[in-house]
């Protein structure tokens, strides 16, 4: 059957609930609070909401610790205010995504408690090893977060793999029981009326037998054991032929180190078991590997890893966009420019709004919302930049230290969302469970309501402009001047309507640059970022011309 893939025309925002909206005053965002913002979601043109996790945890990985997927924690509402928002955005003509992570579980789930006491049928639910003979770890596998990927547990008198957190024990998906348990979830929330899932790190789900030593990776050493494993395939052909193929739903997998010809094999709509792909290339412009290696922002990579994954789906596969998520820090702070705060952070949108795919956008990139500046490291809450602040730079000076971490850590973007300029940006009337950005009197949704040239307000637009051309889901997209160090310049053309999109990535005016057929006389200017239109692009100045023909 020829599935609809209305995911195509839509546009999604991702909630991470903590920092979101608080509802009750407790100071932590919920989902009263989300309640009461679905229609401002609506109006900037999203049809969509992916949640990151709202199950019961422990929070040691804010939500991706998950203790029971089949109930939502009681601090973000409970199961009540999940059913009234999933009836909110339906009756809006909205879809609801949620997060799946089912590579490890928290440890205080209960499958994880009856496993280290070898209760049947849970005792081969996780990856448990014994000590190698010499009493050393069973392998020389890095976890991605914490040091090591095995911790010893007393009561089972074995080493458990975990490739994330301490606590975030790696399920053993070898195990058919363990793949019900993944349908069950599945078949859970698809029966209650969810529209999919984002699926966390899948591409990690099969380890290669053996779980031999790596000598290949010098840091997240073992990767290449469990990165696109042996049976990944296959596990998620049977999740699709079991579950999503007697749903209207579709996916999106998260693949942290993943090149386009690869995500085919997933994302193929011939054949692939996946819908869209979440991609990290497009993320380490200025980042060697991953946010742990900070290097200086080249404009010249961002391009290559858009361009790349333009071309490469084209005809075959449907990209996922986006600039940001809970996982990086602020895109401005990144890859614009504070200084230039509003002009870059336009250019950002239309830069990735415009390209083929689904877009998403991260709650309070809209309003262009900058990395959170903490006084001391202490302050950090994620655990992934606790470890890496204490194991990393240590030669460096304190200022340097918390630079680096200003510049990768997660939490530079887990700040609540600035609302307006009363106290604690009116994220709670309660305590905050996490640090306002100091900027909020002068970074909120309110002031930039009534400003028709806010970030905002262009978001808007150019969403508005993004559904309204078909040539943006049609069109075949084509990179100009490659080499440019300052211009990202690409086109969309289909038959009847042609779009060329202009953005300058420097700080200094620039002169305009056409390619060649494109006649600008016969153009019209359908989006800019700036009011005049002369032939010096100002800085971070973008344009957007459309020929219809
Ligand atoms: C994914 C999530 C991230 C989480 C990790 C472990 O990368 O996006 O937030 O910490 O998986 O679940």
């Amino acid at each position: 059957m020829q599935r609809e893939r209305w995911y195509k025309d839509m546009v999604f925002y991702q909630i991470w609930p903590r920092s979101f909206k608080d509802g009750d005053g407790d100071g932590m965002g919920d989902l009263w609070g989300v309640l009461e913002k679905l229609d401002y979601i609506k109006g900037l043109g999203c049809d969509g909401i992916w949640f990151s996790p709202i199950y019961p945890s422990p929070g040691a990985d804010c939500g991706y610790d998950i203790a029971d997927y089949m109930d939502i924690a009681p601090e973000f509402g409970g199961m009540e205010a999940f059913r009234k928002v999933l009836d909110g955005c339906h009756e809006r003509g909205m879809k609801l995504i949620m997060d799946l992570v089912v590579n490890h579980t928290s440890d205080e789930h209960a499958w994880f408690q009856k496993s280290r006491q070898r209760i049947e049928p849970y005792s081969d639910y996780y990856i448990w090893r014994p000590a190698k003979p010499d009493g050393t770890l069973p392998n020389n596998w890095d976890s991605n977060f914490e040091g090591k990927a095995w911790t010893w547990d007393e009561v089972r008198g074995e080493y458990y793999l975990h490739l994330f957190a301490v606590k975030q024990p790696d399920l053993n998906m070898d195990n058919p029981l363990v793949r019900e348990e993944v349908k069950k979830i599945l078949r859970f929330w698809l029966d209650m009326g969810v529209d999919g899932f984002r699926e966390d790190v899948i591409t990690y789900i099969s380890k290669k037998e053996g779980l031999s030593d790596d000598h290949l990776f010098p840091i997240y050493k073992g990767m290449p054991n469990y990165n696109h494993g042996p049976h990944i395939h296959e596990y998620l052909e049977e999740f699709k032929r079991d579950v999503f193929d007697h749903y209207d739903c579709f996916t999106l997998a998260e693949a942290p180190l993943v090149w386009p010809r690869q995500a085919l094999k997933y994302i193929d709509e011939e054949n692939g078991q996946l819908d869209m792909m979440i991609q990290f290339q497009c993320q380490c412009a200025d980042c060697l590997f991953t946010d742990y290696l900070p290097t200086k922002f080249s404009l010249r990579r961002m391009k290559k890893a858009f361009s790349d994954w333009q071309y490469k789906l084209a005809g075959r596969a449907w990209n996922m966009l986006y600039i940001e998520n809970h996982d990086h820090p602020r895109i401005i702070s990144r890859y614009g420019s504070e200084k230039f705060w509003k002009e870059s952070g336009k250019t950002l949108a239309v830069m990735y709004l415009l390209q083929q795919g689904t877009p998403f956008l991260y709650q309070g990139q809209e309003i262009g919302m900058l990395n959170w500046r903490p006084e001391d490291a202490e302050m950090y809450e994620d655990v992934q930049t606790r470890y890496n602040y204490a194991h990393s730079n240590l030669n460096k000076s304190p200022e340097k230290r918390l630079h680096k971490m200003w510049r990768s850590s997660r939490d530079s973007a887990r700040t609540p969302v600035q609302w307006d300029d009363t106290e604690n940006a009116g994220f709670t009337t309660g305590t905050p469970w996490f640090y306002v950005n100091d900027n909020y009197k002068t970074i909120n949704v309110a002031a930039q309501e009534k400003d028709p040239d806010s970030i905002l307000n262009f978001y808007r637009r150019t969403i508005k402009l993004r559904k309204a051309l078909p040539v943006v889901r049609h069109g075949q997209y084509r990179e100009h001047f490659r080499l440019d160090m300052r211009r990202y310049v690409y086109s969309r053309e289909m038959e009847g309507q042609k779009l060329l999109v202009i953005c300058s990535f420097s700080d200094r005016p620039v002169k305009m640059k056409i390619p060649a057929g494109f006649d600008l006389s016969r153009a019209e200017l359908v989006l800019q970022t700036h009011k005049d239109a002369g032939d010096t692009l100002q800085p971070y100045e973008s344009r957007v011309y459309l020929w219809n023909e």
